[in-house]
């Protein structure tokens, strides 16, 4: 008699119970390793049970993909922001200090938007937040866009009242006047900061640009006006040149890690050196880029390119790869992560900066 094909069957039914209990054994594995780690961060005085959150993107201008972004494992979601522009022309009728129904103004004010270009007007902004506040648990950031320390601003109370746990303020400006000088930014940067403290209980965040003679002192100015977390950095939208049209060409391009090292490198001097809470947004693309992020300093990790390339979903990809990350290294803690890698313990961060610098360009052999 053939035994041959019962034996072969049990060995196969061997084989799909030990492949089933080694399968079992390494997913309780990955979950118990996970479930010891523990991400948990604190952003602008709010708790997250991790670092990875939503940055402002047009995902938040819908209730559905808000939920998504829930669902997917959002810590918390900052919303896209409202304007200075939108609301000084709701509210005043006028564009910054320009009339739309003045001549000598027809020209600038051909470059803006038209008010129906706008995903929403001021009122539906505040409506819209609270809205999203009762869809999701998790906090959820207004933002709010602007330049100048005017009437705009009283509309952070609004979104305040609307039920934002915190406000985002972009500070997204490019400088063109040749005889304003950088203090002169700087103030009124702090101005807006002092201002918006003055009138909210809530946290306010700033999201600057990198583009001053001295970013640390900006960061340590804007720490002492009461800002509670810095974003680091906005992107700036750079306009190529069509050479067939010779024209400027305005255009938005997802980032890709490369992006990120400048963000590190700022991270890095200003860990544990300012009270207010550190923010990443450009640039993190992958988990790893996450965790270097957190080694640098950041409390928190604003995540856009990479969820609008790969979907919400991408932000579990990043959590689990931090937990991963974690375990394989020892490190149960956030804490423990946070600034490993930055210049808190440096003698001189200065001369580490500039050590560096030459020793980077000594390394290049011909
Ligand atoms: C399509 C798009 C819309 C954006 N809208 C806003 C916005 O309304 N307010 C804002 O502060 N940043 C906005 N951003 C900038 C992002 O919040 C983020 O700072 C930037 O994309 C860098 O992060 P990333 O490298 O993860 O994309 C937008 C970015 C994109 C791509």
């Amino acid at each position: 008699m053939d035994f041959s094909p019962p034996t072969c069957e049990i060995t196969h039914i061997e084989c799909v119970t030990t492949l089933a209990y080694a399968l079992c054994t390494s997913v309780r594995g990955l979950l118990r390793g996970a479930l010891e780690m523990d991400t948990a961060t604190s952003y602008l005085g709010l708790p997250l049970s991790h670092p990875f959150m939503a940055g402002a993107c047009p995902l938040g201008w819908h209730l559905d993909s808000i939920k998504r972004l829930e669902d997917s494992g959002a810590a918390a979601i900052v919303l896209p922001s409202l304007f200075e522009e939108q609301i000084t022309l709701a509210a005043e009728r006028r564009v910054r200090h320009m009339d739309p129904f003045e001549q000598e103004f027809a020209g600038a004010l051909s470059s803006y938007p038209a008010d129906s270009d706008y995903a929403l007007t001021p009122d539906q902004y505040a409506e819209h937040l609270s809205r999203a506040k009762q869809a999701v648990k998790i906090p959820v950031i207004g933002s709010l866009n602007g330049t100048s320390a005017e009437s705009w601003l009283s509309f952070s109370r609004i979104i305040e009242q609307a039920g934002a746990d915190a406000l985002e303020l972009n500070l997204y400006e490019v400088v063109t006047d040749l005889d304003t000088p950088g203090a002169a930014v700087e103030r009124q940067l702090c101005h807006i900061v002092k201002d918006l403290k003055e009138v909210l209980k809530i946290p306010v965040a700033v999201k600057l640009s990198p583009f001053f003679a001295a970013f640390g002192n900006v960061a340590r100015q804007l720490d002492a006006a009461g800002a509670d977390g810095l974003v680091l950095f906005n992107r700036f939208y750079q306009p190529d040149i069509d050479i067939k049209t010779m024209t400027a060409v305005p255009q938005v391009e997802l980032s890709t890690s490369a992006e990120l090292l400048l963000r590190l490198r700022w991270l890095a001097i200003l860990h544990g050196r300012v009270r207010s809470s550190l923010a990443v947004t450009g640039g993190v693309s992958a988990p790893i880029d996450g965790i270097k992020a957190l080694l640098a300093g950041a409390d928190a990790v604003q995540i856009v390119s990479a969820i609008l390339r790969h979907g919400p979903s991408y932000l579990s990809v990043m959590r689990q790869g931090l937990e991963r990350w974690m375990e394989w290294h020892k490190l149960p803690t956030l804490a423990e992560v946070r600034g490993r890698v930055s210049l808190e313990g440096a003698p001189d961060p200065a001369a580490f900066e500039r050590a560096n610098y030459i020793r980077v360009l000594q390394s290049w052999k011909c």
